[in-house]
């Protein structure tokens, strides 16, 4: 091994000890650079003899051409190696699950709320909604429900600690039936006077109250009333509407209606309407869905209407209760758990 054969071993250790392409430069420059030992060989050639200097020169160039491509390979040889190392470091785990989204959508019972406004609006109803504390005139005392009246304790009512002008406890409305009385004395009022007075026909949908709480009773729950009253609306046109309702509610023709004898304040005669279904899991069974009856003449009068020229209908049914029967739901609070585990599979 020459001298020159040293100096080209010397520069390849010398070239793979330099981790950083910065170190290589440096090395790089101890072998060609200005002051390097290559350069310093060629200077030395001098003084050579001419035969000497040929054969001389030609191994200088040629240990020149190795170390040159030495420096390649590592420069090549420490640039991928970077890139590796950077590719490692910004390496993306296609494995992990997606942080998503979730989608969000509407409570079941907003659905149910939404679905009956709907089939109503299609039968020519308005929609009226209202306050949920009310005067005791208005849930109970319009509805011809009078103070320490035994009926008043059909429904078990949260008083407010707040009082109207006429000193009564104000209450969380116990059913909607109170905006049946504030939509007909709006209507009553705009049209009074007149030769003839259009239908009211609105439904009252929204949130009540009462001191309740099983599998089918929550104290706060939901419930659609509706009231048509004109000059010669009759049961025959709650029987009507109600069913048509019913059928297009469950999507099913294969649905009978049962109205059985009942008492409220506020109608006379009163009924309850059963529905039984002919076919699906609750066929053949008859189940309660909504309170109804012709309107009672104190509370026409009530409403600022002549109970001897205007007669109506008035139902109030379970919004909870018409989605449970629905979607098949046996456990009324369970939609005011708030467990998305649940309401998710009404999406
Ligand atoms: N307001 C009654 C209730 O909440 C339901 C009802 C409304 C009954 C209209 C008859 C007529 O129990």
């Amino acid at each position: 091994m020459n001298d020159l054969d040293d100096l080209v071993s010397q520069a390849e250790r010398d070239f793979a000890a330099a981790g950083a392409p910065a170190e290589l430069e440096d090395a790089k420059a101890r072998y060609t650079g200005k002051a390097g030992r290559l350069t310093d060989l060629l200077k030395g050639m001098a003084a050579l003899a001419p035969d000497e200097k040929k054969t001389r020169g030609a191994q200088i160039n040629q240990a020149k051409q190795r170390i040159e491509a030495l420096l390649t390979a590592r420069r090549q040889a420490l640039a991928d190696a970077e890139l590796a190392a950077q590719l490692q470091a910004e390496r993306l785990d296609v494995t992990l699950p997606g942080r998503q989204r979730g989608a969000g959508g509407l409570h079941p019972v907003s659905r149910t709320m939404a679905r009956v406004e709907a089939i109503f609006a299609s039968m020519g109803f308005d929609v009226a909604d209202g306050p949920e504390i009310e005067t005791d005139w208005m849930s109970f005392t319009a509805l011809n429900n009078p103070e320490n009246h035994p009926a008043r304790s059909m429904q078990d009512t949260f008083y407010v600690d707040m009082q109207d002008e006429a000193g009564r406890w104000l209450n969380l409305r116990p059913h909607t039936s109170p905006m049946q009385i504030r939509y007909a004395q709006a209507h009553a009022r705009r049209h009074a006077g007149a030769a003839h007075m259009p239908d009211i026909r609105v439904i009252a949908p929204g949130r009540t109250y009462r001191v309740d709480s099983d599998a089918t009773h929550s104290p706060m729950f939901h419930q659609v009333e509706g009231l048509w009253v004109g000059e010669a609306v009759s049961f025959k046109d709650l029987k009507a509407v109600y069913l048509d309702f019913v059928r297009a509610f469950f999507e099913t023709d294969d649905v009978t209606l049962r109205f059985r004898p009942s008492y409220f304040p506020f109608t006379e005669p009163s009924a309850e309407i059963d529905v039984q279904f002919g076919s699906g899991p609750l066929a053949g069974r008859w189940l309660e869905i909504s309170g109804a009856g012709q309107v009672h003449p104190q509370v026409i009068r009530h409403m600022g209407m002549d109970p001897e020229r205007h007669i109506g209908f008035a139902f109030g049914s379970g919004l909870d209760r018409l989605a449970m029967l629905r979607y098949g739901v046996a456990d009324l609070r369970q939609f005011f758990d708030g467990d998305l585990r649940f309401l998710a599979q009404f999406q």
